[in-house]
């Protein structure tokens, strides 16, 4: 029997994979992670599953549930918000199952900084702008930084930075970013994206200096770099017509057989 961890994406109930929604629709019980997840991602559970929402649940009582669904000879579908490679907190789950011996795969999901990107319309890496980004967060309560994984940092790579966990920590995350980026760099505030309810906040950092009017809060991504808004960027050689592609017939390397 197997625990299938499942990314269900960042809240559009059609924003997961196929193998994930199948393998949900598999398995007899399913253990979601609380209000990140969307209700309608459940039905895809089959009649009769047994589906319960771990956010009052602690470590211990997780994986109880996963070793009685094993003993019972049923498949679990474990589901995180996004991606289960950033802050899904599987590590400890998987570690868990490896002692006990039971077996687990790992479908992933889309990302909210991906969906993010997508609602706001932009590339986070452009061709003479960055050609990086950061998917960072600043320290909570559960979860303090390592002290080299500072926002100045990384921010002295002037790179694009999706900064996760931290809407509440917006005009600290302003004042840390302002000495590397300037106070024009455009930034954007995307809270629930993919979301019905999905708020866009554009701006500069000096405009979010005193954090946002609007009642946003959790749920958000803060994105920061001189990609956002920006139309200066050159264009990729990728689609140039010098530039040699293997598949592309009279692209410079054709011409020269000739
Ligand atoms: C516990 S982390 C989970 C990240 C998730 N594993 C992922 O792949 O995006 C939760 C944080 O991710 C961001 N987040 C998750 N879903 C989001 C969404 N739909 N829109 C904006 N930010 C989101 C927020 O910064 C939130 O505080």
């Amino acid at each position: 029997m197997t625990v299938h961890f499942i990314g269900a994406g960042p809240g559009a109930a059609d924003l997961i994979t196929l193998r994930g929604q199948q393998l949900i629709a598999s398995c007899q019980v399913c253990l979601y992670a609380g209000s990140l997840v969307p209700s309608e991602i459940l039905t895809h559970c089959p009649d009769g599953a047994r589906i319960i929402n771990t956010a009052p649940l602690d470590l211990d009582a997780i994986i109880e549930e996963c070793m009685q669904a094993t003993e019972l000879g049923h498949d679990v579908a474990r589901l995180h918000s996004g991606d289960l490679s950033i802050w899904s907190a599987i590590g400890e789950q998987l570690r868990r199952l490896r002692k006990a011996k039971i077996n687990f795969t790992l479908t992933p999901g889309v990302p909210s900084f991906s969906a993010a990107a997508s609602a706001l319309g932009t590339e986070l890496t452009l061709p003479s702008l960055t050609q990086s980004v950061v998917l960072t967060r600043t320290p909570g309560r559960a979860s303090s930084m390592p002290d080299n994984e500072s926002l100045e940092n990384f921010a002295r790579t002037n790179a694009t930075l999706a900064i996760h966990l931290s809407i509440h920590n917006l005009k600290q995350v302003v004042e840390k970013l302002v000495p590397f980026y300037g106070g024009d760099c455009s930034a954007a505030i995307v809270y629930r994206a993919s979301w019905p309810d999905q708020k866009i906040i554009r701006g500069t950092l000096q405009s979010f200096k005193g954090g946002v009017s609007e009642d946003i809060e959790r749920t958000a991504l803060i994105l920061v770099g001189h990609v956002l808004g920006n139309e200066t960027f050159a264009e990729s050689s990728l689609y140039s017509t010098d530039y040699d592609r293997r598949f592309r017939p009279g692209s410079a390397n054709e011409e020269k057989k000739l």
